[in-house]
C-alpha cells in the first residue's frame, strides 16, 4: 500500500487545476445549464446556482480534493480508509459516473453530427426550422445512435492509446480557444436586434419563479457541472503533491467551471429573443439557437464548424473523465488489464445508450413512474444520477468529513499541518457540519418528490 502510494504520479499545480477544469467544463456548462435555466424561469435560476456553486459547490469541491490528497487513493480506498462504513460512498463513485456516461455519450454524438452536417453545408436548411430539424434527428432510430458509437469510440481511442497526457497538452491550447470563441459568440448574440429582452430574461431574477423545484435543479446542476459527488475529484486529489494550496484550487476550478456556464448563456438567451425561440425547448435549446447566430455571421459555416469542434473537444475531456472512474475500479479491484476494462465500459455504455436514445422516438411511450411524474428512459436514468444519487454522495461526504475523519485532520489536509492558512475554516466548518447536510438533504426530499407529498 504504502508502496503504491508513493508510486503515484504526481500533478504540477497548474496540471491539476487543467485536469479539474477539463474534466468539469463540458456538456454540463455549454448543453445543460442554458437549457436548465431557461426552463427554470432564468434570472432567478441563475442566482440561486451561483449561491450554491459559492456555498455547496466550493465546500464540496474543497471536502472531496482534500479526501483524495489525504489518502492518494481511488475513491473507494479513500472512502474506505476514511470509514469502512462509508465505503458505500466511494462504490457511487463508480456507479453514478457510468450511469452519466451512457447519455453523455448520446448527447456527444449529437454534437459530432452537427458538425457533420456544417462541414456537408446544411447550415442553411438548419435554420429554416431549427426546432423541427432537430427533432426530426433526435427522434430517428438510426441516426443518433450511430453519432453516439461514433462518440464512444473517439473516447476509446483516446483512452486506449493512453494520449490523455497529449489531451492535457491540447487543452493548454484548446480551453483558453473554447473561452475566446464563446466570448466572440457572447458578442454577436448581444448585439442581435431583440437581444435586450434575452439579457433581462437571463438576468433579472424573476421571485415569483423560486420554487423548490428551482433550486432541486439547481444544486444537481450544481453537482453535475463541477464533476462532484462521485469521487472525481477524489481521484484528481489523489495525484496532488501534499503542498498544494487546495483552498485556492477548489476557488479557482468553479470560478472558471462558472464562466463558462455564464458565457453559454450569454450566448443562448439574447439568440432566443432575437429568433423566437421557446427558452423553454429543453435538451434541444443550444442546438436551435447557436446555428442560427452563426448563420448571421460573416463566414458562419467556419464559425459554426470551430466551435462545435470546441464544444466535441469539451465533451471529450469530461467523457473520458467519467469512463475512467470504472475503468480504473476494474483495474484496481478486478485486476483487468486497462484494454479490457476499456473495451467492456464502452461497450456496456453503448449498450445502454441504445434505448436511452431510442426512448427520444420510437419509445417515448415506455416511461418509469416516479413521484415526480412519469419519464422515459433518457431523462430517468439523468434523473437518478443528477438529482437522486450525486446529492446522496455530497451529503454522505460531509458527514464522514464533519463527523468520522473530523474537522482537525481536515484542515491538517486542507493546510498541509499548517503550511499554508486556511482562510476560510470557520465557513467551511459550519457547511460541512450543518448547512450543507441539512441543505442537500431538503432539495433532496424535493428531487425524489416526498417533499411535494408532504407539503401538499
Ligand atoms: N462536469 C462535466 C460537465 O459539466 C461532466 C462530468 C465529467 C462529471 N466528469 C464528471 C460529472 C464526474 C460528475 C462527475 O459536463
Amino acid at each position: 500500500m504504502e508502496q503504491q502510494q508513493n508510486n503515484r504520479g504526481s500533478f504540477s499545480n497548474l496540471g491539476f487545476i487543467l485536469a479539474a477544469a477539463g474534466s468539469s467544463i463540458g456538456l454540463g456548462n455549454l448543453w445543460k445549464f442554458p437549457y436548465l435555466t431557461g426552463q427554470n424561469g432564468g434570472g432567478v435560476f441563475v442566482l440561486v446556482y451561483l449561491i450554491i456553486v459559492a456555498t455547496i459547490g466550493f465546500t464540496c469541491m474543497l471536502g472531496e480534493t482534500a479526501i483524495g490528497k489525504y489518502t492518494k487513493l481511488n475513491p473507494l480506498g479513500a472512502y474506505r480508509k476514511l470509514s469502512k462504513k462509508f465505503a458505500f460512498v466511494g462504490a457511487l463513485g463508480i456507479i453514478v459516473p457510468f450511469l452519466i456516461v451512457t447519455y453523455y455519450n448520446i448527447i456527444g454524438g449529437w454534437v459530432l453530427k452537427y458538425i457533420a452536417d456544417f462541414i456537408m453545408g446544411k447550415l442553411g436548411v438548419m435554420v429554416g426550422d431549427p426546432a423541427g430539424y432537430f427533432g426530426a434527428f433526435v427522434s430517428s432510430a438510426f441516426s443518433p445512435i450511430f453519432w453516439t458509437l461514433v462518440f464512444v469510440l473517439i473516447n476509446f481511442i483516446i483512452i486506449q492509446a493512453g494520449v490523455s497526457e497529449g489531451i492535457e497538452k491540447m487543452s493548454k491550447i484548446l480551453m483558453p480557444a473554447l473561452f475566446v470563441l464563446l466570448i466572440i459568440v457572447v458578442i454577436r448574440s448581444v448585439t442581435l436586434p431583440g437581444a435586450a429582452a434575452g439579457l433581462e430574461f437571463y438576468l433579472k431574477p424573476d421571485f415569483s419563479k423560486l420554487t423548490m423545484a428551482t433550486v432541486s435543479a439547481a444544486l444537481g446542476q450544481v453537482f453535475f457541472s463541477l464533476s462532484l459527488g462521485m469521487g472525481a475529484m477524489v481521484a484528481y486529489g489523489s495525484y496532488l503533491p501534499d503542498a498544494t494550496n487546495i483552498e485556492k484550487t477548489s476557488t479557482i476550478i468553479p470560478i472558471m467551471d462558472s464562466g463558462a456556464a455564464l458565457l453559454a448563456g450569454f450566448a443562448i438567451f439574447p439568440a432566443c429573443a432575437a429568433f423566437s425561440v421557446d427558452v423553454g425547448a429543453g435538451p434541444s435549446l443550444i442546438f436551435q439557437t447557436l446555428p442560427t447566430v452563426f448563420n448571421s455571421m460573416p463566414g458562419g459555416v467556419i464559425w459554426a464548424i470551430v466551435f462545435f469542434f470546441l464544444v466535441l473537444f469539451a465533451a471529450i475531456t469530461s467523457a473520458t473523465s467519467l469512463i475512467e472512474c470504472p475503468v480504473s475500479w476494474l483495474i484496481d479491484s478486478k485486476g483487468m488489464k486497462r484494454r479490457t476494462a476499456t473495451i467492456l465500459v464502452c461497450i456496456v455504455a453503448f449498450l445502454c445508450a441504445i434505448p436511452e436514445s431510442l426512448s427520444l422516438g420510437e419509445l417515448s411511450g415506455l416511461t418509469f413512474p416516479t413521484f415526480n411524474g412519469a419519464m422515459g428512459i433518457f431523462d430517468f436514468v439523468g434523473y437518478i444520477a443528477e438529482n437522486v444519487l450525486m446529492p446522496a454522495a455530497g451529503f454522505f461526504m460531509c458527514i464522514v468529513i464533519g463527523y468520522v475523519w473530523g474537522i482537525d485532520n481536515f484542515e491538517k489536509a486542507v493546510t498541509n499541518n499548517g503550511q499554508f492558512p486556511f482562510r476560510t475554516k470557520a465557513f467551511v466548518t459550519i457547511m460541512i457540519k450543518y448547512v450543507a447536510p441539512i441543505a442537500i438533504f431538503i432539495i433532496w426530499l424535493q428531487s425524489i418528490g416526498i417533499w411535494g407529498l408532504i407539503f401538499k
